[in-house]
């Protein structure tokens, strides 16, 4: 997994500054009504990394695949500063994270969702402005 990761982070420079969800996992079975710790993993840190915020979003997905989150990510359940620390546990790829606690509404429907963390950021030291929106699809249950 971290050499997979290496390789990726090395054939495309842009995502050294990005974030991935590293939990939840893509694919897993949530329970309608439940919290969630979603786990926001920093790819690379460098010390000309500004990180401005991420939120989170989620929503049912009316068909499968989900349409794309890169226009509209639906209801926001946090909006915040970007904090990612090295924690224990570690990060299942490695590096700093944060944990942003979501409870999955009781009456979502059923099935195939989506979680979006759309990230802000300003890199190097001509404070390079980057966004992005990170997502991960899960199930419904
Ligand atoms: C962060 O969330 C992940 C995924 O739920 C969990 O395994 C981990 O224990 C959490 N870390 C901390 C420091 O709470
Ligand atoms: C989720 O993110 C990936 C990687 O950026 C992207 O290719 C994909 O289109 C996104 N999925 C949706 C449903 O927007």
């Amino acid at each position: 997994m971290k050499s997979v990761f290496t390789i990726l982070a090395i054939a495309g420079g842009v995502l050294a500054q990005g974030v991935q969800i590293t939990f939840p996992f893509e694919g897993l079975d949530l329970i309608a009504g439940t919290p969630v710790n979603v786990q926001v993993t920093q790819l690379e840190t460098t010390s000309s990394l500004q990180n401005m915020g991420i939120a989170v979003a989620f929503q049912h997905c009316p068909q499968d695949p989900c349409s794309s989150v890169s226009e509209a990510v639906g209801p926001v359940f946090f909006v915040g500063p970007h904090n990612p620390q090295f924690s224990e546990p570690p990060s299942p790829i490695g590096g700093p994270y944060q944990n942003v606690t979501v409870t999955i509404p009781s009456n979502i429907q059923k099935g195939l969702a989506i979680f979006s963390v759309p990230h802000a950021a300003l890199v190097g030291a001509d404070a390079f402005f980057f966004t992005e929106i990170a997502n991960v699809t899960v199930n419904i249950v």
